[in-house]
């Protein structure tokens, strides 16, 4: 027994925030940035924020774009008897995000939680749901990254704030004799804590304690990143006996061009065959890897039978790979 993929889909806020919008409203903070920095340490060129008063939250996103897989699926709200929502940024404590989409699309009484695995969210989620089709009783379900990070990333850290963006990704997936999900895996090493990333914010008595805002030492994720997300490929790759060089379509998290790149070149897949939407998106979160895929498979990046390869890394640090035969 495998679980597939049916359909996957996404949601982005209205407002679209390019490079040299952000650095006119870091100069009004005294804060000097540039397009051509952030465009050559980074590849981003825009990036989306969501907008509150506007009713844009991570679970308005997170709805939008599982309501899109939904659709695309042909399968009914009632088929869904399983939610899982990647996030770092839910509206609230609890309850879950994945019980506010449960409500929104009318699936009652299907299981429905969040997974917090930061930027590897995604993987982690998806995961889960695989382990979980293919041991039963669930039979189809609805994985979703879905993350506002507008909320959390310090307009006077010029060395965070232009990295990030928000939006939702997800996909449906389907128990199946057929293949779809062949190996996937997840990694953590919390030796490297919120001193190399993290946001260290919590509620006490009533009162935010701690610093509300994403630090990051870049460099430092930068090395891991590059090192985790190239060993976890290759490992899915040998669990599932296929090579990395086959891979037909490759969906990396979407944080940096650099990062990218090198993950590739060290696995012998060629650049064209990997999906870039870092430059529209910024880096997501737990939502880069969906939508990413969402948009590879509207544009027609992939053809059936072909293997796809989804990775991400984040805070915790925590990282991971999937491999999926399309
Ligand atoms: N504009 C202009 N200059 C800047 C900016 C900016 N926005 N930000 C930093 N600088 C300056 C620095 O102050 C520094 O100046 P100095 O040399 O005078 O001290 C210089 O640029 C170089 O800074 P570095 O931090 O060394 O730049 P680097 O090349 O490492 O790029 C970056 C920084 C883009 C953050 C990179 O390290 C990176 O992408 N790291 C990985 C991030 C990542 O992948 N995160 C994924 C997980 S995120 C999550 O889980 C939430």
């Amino acid at each position: 027994m495998y679980s597939r993929i049916l359909a996957t889909g996404s949601a982005l806020p209205a407002r679209r925030v390019t490079n040299d919008d952000l650095a006119a409203e870091l100069a009004r903070e005294g804060i000097e940035t540039n397009d051509e920095w952030i465009r050559t340490r980074t590849g981003i060129e825009s990036r989306y924020f969501a907008d509150p008063a506007a009713g844009e939250s991570t679970t308005s996103l997170a709805v939008a774009a599982a309501r899109d897989a939904l659709s695309a699926s042909g399968l009914a709200a009632s088929d869904i008897d399983l939610i899982i929502v990647a996030t770092t940024t839910p509206d609230m404590v609890f309850p879950s995000v994945a019980a506010h989409v449960q409500a929104a699309l009318g699936a009652a009484g299907c299981a429905a939680f969040d997974v917090q695995a930061v930027c590897a969210g995604f993987i982690y989620a998806l995961n889960a749901a695989d382990a979980m089709l293919r041991a039963g009783p669930y039979r189809a379900a609805i994985v979703i990254g879905a993350e506002t990070l507008s909320r959390v990333i310090d307009m006077k850290d010029r060395s965070t704030c232009v990295l990030f963006g928000d939006g939702a990704g997800s996909v449906v997936l389907q128990a199946s004799s057929d293949p779809g999900v062949l190996a996937a895996r997840m990694y953590a090493d919390g030796r490297y804590d919120e001193t190399v990333l993290g946001l260290n914010a919590r509620i006490e008595h009533g009162r935010t304690a701690g610093d509300p805002f994403i630090r990051m030492d870049g460099r430092q994720v930068f090395k891991l990143a590059v090192e985790g997300l190239t060993e976890s490929a290759r490992e899915v790759a040998n669990l599932a006996c296929v090579k990395t060089e086959d891979v037909a379509l490759f969906v990396p998290h979407q944080a940096n061009l650099r990062i990218m790149s090198m993950v590739a070149k060290k696995l012998g897949i060629p650049e064209e065959r990997m999906v870039k939407t870092v430059a529209e998106h910024g880096n997501t979160s737990a939502a880069s890897v969906p939508l990413a895929l969402d948009r590879a498979a509207k544009s027609g990046m992939v053809r059936p039978g072909e293997l796809v390869l989804l990775q991400a890394v984040g805070a915790g640090m925590a990282w991971g790979s999937a491999l999926v035969r399309w």
